[in-house]
């Protein structure tokens, strides 16, 4: 047991920074933090998903002289969400906080998250930019609005009280983490909804406290938040009512495909009444462009945290056109069966020709087209 008894040194916090992007940011962070934090023993946990910048690279230089600094370099991975719950889980202190690299959460908050941790009356302090002593500080006036209108909408449907449901800046106790971290969504930028749906899912009232503070503006580096964020929004809210039980992504990859059929239809009408196409070459003109249509949609909110990119969209687009078609023969032949041999009403036979190549191409898509190694985002 000398073992046991020689070892004191503990981390009580981890700081979880998940990055894509940031090599500029990464020290004035660390040295941000290691100012407020003077008399805590903490660790910093790196999530980044192979930034073409260099970023784990910055990382990994400064871990090499500082033991505090840990890093995990994902390949072939993507997604917010995915990243931090990854950093969460590696990490095994206490209390665990989130932030952005990017030194816009001020970072003088973290003693008193952790004091207030340590009190034991809390579980979950929020940074909040929209109490009445906050601000949001130079966000862009649609982005302010793009997120007033989130917060109303998640208290309509997850029945949540936060000031600032979307805060990307908080400090959990590991173990409340833990008892839920089966249960959440996984995807996108609103991890902290996603731990709150997922506590009153399982009827576990969490003890948490907001405080407020300003943002800054970012000096270094993009935001990677754009308005194809708000659908991560509403597929999480769908996964919470659905209670995960159907995928939410067939419902949105449903949605692409009724849109499909509309689009179709206005431009067979194009091809046949404006220019002088004949019937079968409008009608595969048609087919293709709305075929190309479905797949760029699908490709940028359905599958977004899989999104293709560059010589892989075109792959992709040749591998949906390839599992549309068996989609379409699959249906031909369900239908058919259907109306001739069960003797279903046409309409019915139709419908569900329909609904079983909708199943086929969903299925067969997210198999073949989108089928990067990240499933969860
Ligand atoms: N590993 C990894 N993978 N990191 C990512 C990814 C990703 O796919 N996308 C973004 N990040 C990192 C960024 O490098 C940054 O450190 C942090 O996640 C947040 O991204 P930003 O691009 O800075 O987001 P933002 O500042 O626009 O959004 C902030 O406010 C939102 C609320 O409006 C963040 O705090 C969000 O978490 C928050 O939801
Ligand atoms: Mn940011």
């Amino acid at each position: 047991m000398e073992y046991m008894e020689k070892i004191n040194q503990i981390a009580e916090l981890s700081i979880i920074i998940p990055t894509y992007n940031e090599t500029a940011n990464i020290i004035p962070i660390v040295e941000a933090i290691n100012n407020a934090l003077p008399q805590a023993c903490w660790q910093i946990i790196f999530v980044d998903d192979d930034s073409p910048d260099g970023t784990a690279e910055t990382i990994g230089r400064l871990a090499k002289r500082d033991s505090r600094i840990r890093l995990i370099h994902r390949i072939g991975r993507k997604g917010l969400s995915s990243a931090v719950i990854e950093g969460m889980m590696a990490s095994t202190t206490e209390y665990v906080a989130l932030m952005d690299a990017d030194l816009q959460h001020d970072e003088t908050l973290l003693p008193t998250m952790l004091d207030t941790l340590r009190s034991n009356n809390s579980d979950l302090i929020i940074a909040s930019r929209y109490m009445e002593t906050a601000s949001t500080g130079e966000l862009p006036i649609y982005r302010r609005s793009l997120s007033v209108a989130a917060i109303r909408l998640t208290e309509l449907f997850l029945k949540t009280q936060l000031s600032d449901p979307m805060s990307g800046f908080f400090m959990i106790r590991k173990s409340l983490l833990e008892r839920v971290v089966r249960q959440l969504y996984g995807r996108g930028f609103k991890l902290l909804l996603d731990i709150f749906s997922a506590c009153s899912a399982k009827g576990i009232s969490v003890r948490y406290l907001e405080l407020p503070y300003t943002m800054r503006s970012r000096k270094f580096g993009d935001s990677k938040l754009d308005i194809g964020i708000g659908f991560d929004l509403l597929f999480l809210i769908c996964y919470r009512y659905f209670l995960g039980v159907i995928p939410v992504h067939f419902f949105a990859f449903s949605l692409v495909g009724l849109l499909g059929v509309g689009v179709n239809m206005a431009l067979l009408w194009f091809f046949l009444k404006v220019t002088t196409l004949e019937y079968t070459f409008a009608y595969v003109a048609a087919l293709y462009i709305t075929m190309t249509n479905n797949f760029l949609l699908n490709n940028q909110f359905t599958f977004r945290t899989q999104r293709l990119l560059g010589r892989r969209l075109i792959k992709g687009l040749f591998g949906f056109f390839a599992a549309c078609s068996v989609g379409a023969i699959v249906s031909v032949g369900v239908s058919s069966l259907l109306f001739e041999k069960f003797n279903l009403p046409w309409w019915l036979a139709g419908l569900s020709g329909m609904l079983v190549s909708a199943f086929w191409n969903f299925a067969s898509s997210s198999t073949f087209v989108w089928n990067s190694p990240d499933k969860k985002g």
